[in-house]
C-alpha cells in the first residue's frame, strides 16, 4: 500500500524479531539484520528459534516476502527509511547496562548512511544513549542533517509478545525532531490510526470497538526514562505484594485478599500483585539494576531501588526456609520441582528464581527432580542431570516418591493438574507452592498439605487412603 514504510530492523532476538514480523503485520517491508549467520539461516527457513504465541504463522506468512533475513547491514541501512537498533544491552559487572553492541550498530550503520534516515532506540537502553549514538555516528562522518535519533521503548511481555506489539497500552517516541516524529507516526499509523483492528484476520482477533493505542510523543531523554522507569515500578510492585505477603504469613492473613481489596483501587490497579518466588527474567533485574546505576552516576539518591532487589533476593532464601520448616531438615530429601522457566508459557530461563532456587536446595544437600513443559532442554544446557538432578517428563512423574513437590513457575498446565492422581503418586502429600496456583481448600480436601505464599497452610481434611 502507499503508506508502506520501509524498516530495517538490526537484531533478531525476542525484542527484534517481534518487532519485525509485526511491522511486515502492519503492512511494511522489513530487513532484519542479525550478525549471527547460524540465526540468519534458521530464522530464512522459518524457524522462529522462540518459544512465542503466533510467531510460527506471521514468520511463515511473510518470511522471504515481506521480510527478509541478511547478515548485510550495510545493504539493510542504504534501503531503509527507518533502523530499529534492537541488539542486547545486557548487565555489566557494575550493574549498568553494557552499550557495546549498541555502538557497533551505530559505527556501522555510519559507514553505509546516505540518505536521510531515522535511527530507533528499541534496546532498553540508559538515558543519554541516543546522544552517545548520534555522536558516534558524526565522528564517523555522517553529515548531522543526514539523521535523527529517537527513543520508541518496547513493552511487550514474553509467552504474550506479538499480541502485546500489536495492542499496546500506549506507543511511547522520543523524539527532538519533526521529522523523525513525522516516520514514526507513519510506521504506527495502521495501528494509532485503528486501521489494523478492523481486519478481519488482525491478531487478536477483531476489535473495532476498542479505542486505539495512544501515540505518545515525550523528549528522547523522557521516553529513555519511561522505559527504565515502568520496568522499575513493575518490579516495585512485585517486591512490594512480596513484602505484605511476608506480613501476612506472620499474621495469619491472607495476601490474596489483601491483594484484591488493593487492587480494586483504580489508582493502585489489580496487575503485578502476585506474590511468589520473586521477579526474574531477561528484563526486570537487569533493568532495575541499569536504571539503579544511572541515578547514582547522575548523583541522584534512588536507594528504593536497592530495597527492591533486597527484597527480590530475599524472597528465594525464605522459600527455602518455607521448605525447611515443611520437611524439618533439608539434607537427604529429595524434592520434586515442577517449572524452571522465569514465568508460565515460555522457555525462557533467563534469570529464572526457579532455576536458582533448584541450585540453593542442592548446595542444601537435597537431591531434586524437575519439570518443565517447555524449559527443560534450556535448563539442562546451564544444569545438567547428575546424581544430585534429574529432569522428568512430566508433572506425576516428578511427584513420585519425593519428599515435597514444590511450584515454581506459573504453568497453566500445573494449575491445571489432577489432584487426586497427583497425590496418589506421592509418598507425603505436601505441596509447597511458591505460585500460589491452588485454592487452599480444594488442597486441603484433596489430602494434601498444601504450604504457599502470604496464606495460612492447608492441611489434608480428609484422612488419607479415605
Ligand atoms: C517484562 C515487562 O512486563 C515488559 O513490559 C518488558 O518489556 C519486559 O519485561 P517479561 O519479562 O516478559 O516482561 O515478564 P513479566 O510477565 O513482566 O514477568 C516478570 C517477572 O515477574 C516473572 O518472573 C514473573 O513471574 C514475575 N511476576 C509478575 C510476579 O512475581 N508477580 C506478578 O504479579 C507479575
Amino acid at each position: 500500500s502507499s503508506s508502506s514504510i520501509q524498516i530495517a530492523v538490526i537484531g533478531s532476538g525476542y525484542v527484534g524479531l517481534v518487532a519485525a514480523v509485526c511491522f511486515a503485520e502492519m503492512g511494511h517491508g522489513v530487513i532484519c539484520v542479525d550478525n549471527d549467520e547460524r540465526k540468519v539461516k534458521a530464522l530464512q527457513s522459518g524457524d522462529t528459534l522462540i518459544h512465542e504465541t503466533y510467531l510460527p504463522e506471521l514468520l511463515s506468512r511473510y518470511c522471504n516476502k515481506e521480510i527478509r533475513f541478511t547478515t548485510d547491514l550495510a545493504e539493510a541501512t542504504r534501503e531503509s527509511q527507518a533502523i530499529f537498533i534492537a541488539v542486547g544491552t545486557p548487565q555489566s559487572e557494575t550493574g549498568d547496562a553494557d552499550l557495546s553492541y549498541v555502538e557497533a550498530v551505530a559505527c556501522e550503520i555510519a559507514r553505509s548512511l546516505t540518505k536521510y534516515t531515522v535511527i530507533v532506540e528499541k534496546s532498553t537502553v540508559p538515558v543519554y544513549t541516543n546522544e552517545w549514538i548520534s555522536r558516534a555516528l558524526v565522528r564517523n562522518g555522517v553529515p548531522r542533517d543526514l539523521f535523527d535519533v529517537v527513543s520508541n521503548p518496547e513493552f511487550l511481555r514474553e509467552g504474550t509478545a506479538v499480541a502485546d506489539f500489536l495492542h499496546p497500552d500506549r506507543i511511547v517516541v522520543g523524539s527532538d525532531s519533526p521529522r523523525a516524529s513525522e516516520v514514526l507516526a507513519g510506521i504506527y499509523s495502521p495501528l494509532t490510526g485503528g486501521s489494523y483492528y478492523q481486519r478481519p484476520d488482525a491478531i487478536g482477533g477483531m476489535c473495532s470497538a476498542a479505542l486505539p493505542p495512544p501515540l505518545l510523543f515525550t523528549s528522547t531523554k523522557s521516553a529513555e526514562i519511561i522505559k527504565h522507569a515502568s520496568n522499575a515500578f513493575l518490579a516495585l510492585k512485585i517486591s512490594f505484594i512480596n513484602a505484605v505477603s511476608n506480613l501476612c504469613e506472620a499474621t495469619d492473613a491472607n495476601v490474596e485478599q489483601v491483594a484484591n481489596g488493593m487492587g480494586l483501587d483504580s489508582r493502585i490497579g489489580p496487575k503485578f500483585l502476585r506474590p511468589g518466588i520473586g521477579y526474574g527474567g531477561s528484563c526486570f533485574p537487569k533493568d532495575v539494576a541499569a536504571f539503579r546505576s544511572v541515578a547514582d552516576q547522575m548523583g541522584v539518591d534512588f536507594s528504593l531501588l536497592t530495597e527492591v532487589e533486597k527484597i527480590n533476593a530475599q524472597q528465594k532464601t525464605r522459600f527455602v526456609r518455607k521448605v525447611r520448616t515443611a520437611l524439618w531438615t533439608l539434607r537427604g530429601k529429595k524434592l520434586g520441582v515442577l517449572g524452571l522457566a522465569f514465568k508460565g508459557e515460555t522457555d525462557d530461563i533467563r534469570e529464572s528464581p526457579a532455576v536458582e532456587l533448584i541450585e540453593m536446595f542442592i548446595a542444601e544437600g537435597c537431591s531434586i527432580i524437575a519439570y518443565d513443559p517447555a524449559a527443560t532442554s534450556r535448563t539442562q544446557e546451564i544444569l545438567p542431570a547428575g546424581p544430585k538432578l534429574e529432569y522428568a517428563d512430566d508433572a506425576y512423574s516428578t511427584a513420585k516418591d519425593v519428599d515435597a513437590l514444590l511450584i515454581l513457575t506459573d504453568w497453566m498446565e500445573f494449575a491445571k493438574l489432577d489432584l487426586q492422581r497427583l497425590n496418589s503418586t506421592m509418598r507425603y502429600p505436601i505441596v509447597v507452592d511458591g505460585r500460589n496456583l491452588f485454592d487452599p481448600g480444594k488442597m486441603a480436601a484433596a489430602g494434601f498439605t498444601y504450604i504457599s505464599i502470604g496464606r495460612p497452610a492447608a492441611h489434608p481434611t480428609r484422612e488419607l487412603g479415605a
